[in-house]
């Protein structure tokens, strides 16, 4: 993950009581509700706000203006909004894009990235599986990442084309998604992996159907939790944790860039959240055409 102070431009400033406002969480589509479970079972006190731009997903067979664009127009929604701080919990989007959303945004910022630290710490085989989308294996901050920490360990690469539009209609188990599961795992159990980084945030929905087929053979390393606990560290850096007004856990209100049923399915069945969807529109450069969703 990573972590930026505020820069300039748009947003409210972190200084004032800005400790009730709220955090806004961005992904290309729903897989950032694994974040966003996360980080409200670390932050119960804190307001979240939710945004799937599901329209446009997914962003892994976008080019990389497309993704600069809209991961920008997102965050600047989600400031205006009053968030005073932004989870991109969006791998692609951080990859692709974190430099320069950390340029025009005045509030703190948490980035997602793989888990190859831990992996490579984990391994005992020394061979690892990465699944993630081919943005944020191309990119050169996964490629300075493996640079890093994968020395003397494998780090078996692999695109999951095909995953994240499986979760995008709440597939999350069918025999297709098994099967196209199944190609990706067996080469890696066969090359010794013992470990597989889940590299991309809709990943963790898809734990069950990976546990089907690699049992135990395989550790899985997911980094919600992880980036929950960067969230708390930077609201504390910045002196913005929401102070305990009540028990229980604060709302979370849910946006999405389509007509958000299957966001509002996901989370009552994943994440048992009886969320309300409001449809957004959130133009940018790209997206103002009339034919915009051509990338
Ligand atoms: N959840 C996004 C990620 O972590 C999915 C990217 C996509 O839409 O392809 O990369």
């Amino acid at each position: 993950m990573s972590t930026e102070s505020p820069s300039s431009s748009v947003g409210i400033a972190a200084s004032g009581d800005n400790s009730r406002a709220p955090v806004g969480i961005f992904d290309s589509g729903l897989g950032g509700l694994s974040v966003l479970r996360a980080v409200r079972a670390q932050l119960p006190n804190e307001a979240l706000i939710y945004v799937a731009d599901s329209l446009y997903a997914p962003y892994g067979e976008r080019d990389d203006d497309f993704i600069a664009d809209r991961t920008l127009a997102i965050g600047e929604w989600l400031a205006k909004q009053g968030a005073k701080a932004l989870v991109v919990a969006c791998n692609t989007a951080t990859a692709q894009s974190i430099a320069l959303v950390r340029e025009k945004l005045a509030i703190p910022l948490v980035g997602v990235e793989p888990g190859i630290k831990p992996a490579a710490l984990q391994s005992k085989t020394r061979v690892a599986g990465v699944l993630a989308t081919q943005v944020t294996l191309r990119s050169a901050r996964f490629q300075a990442l493996l640079e890093r920490y994968a020395s003397d360990c494998r780090f078996l690469c692999q695109p999951g084309h095909g995953l994240v539009q499986a979760v995008e209609r709440c597939d999350v188990g069918s025999a297709e998604l098994r099967e196209l599961l199944r190609s990706y795992l067996e080469p890696m159990l066969d090359a010794g992996a013992d470990t597989l980084v889940l590299g991309c945030t809709h990943y963790p929905f898809l734990d069950a159907a990976i546990r089907d087929i690699v049992g135990d053979r395989l550790m899985l390393i997911d980094t919600s939790v992880a980036i929950a606990r960067q969230l708390e560290r930077v609201l504390e850096q910045h002196g913005l944790r929401a102070t305990p007004e009540r028990t229980g856990t604060v709302p979370a209100r849910f946006y999405s860039t389509d007509d958000g049923s299957h966001q509002q399915q996901l989370a009552a069945t994943l994440l048992h959240i009886d969320a309300t969807v409001d449809q957004v529109v959130i133009p940018s450069r790209r997206t103002a055409a009339p034919d915009s969703q051509a990338a």
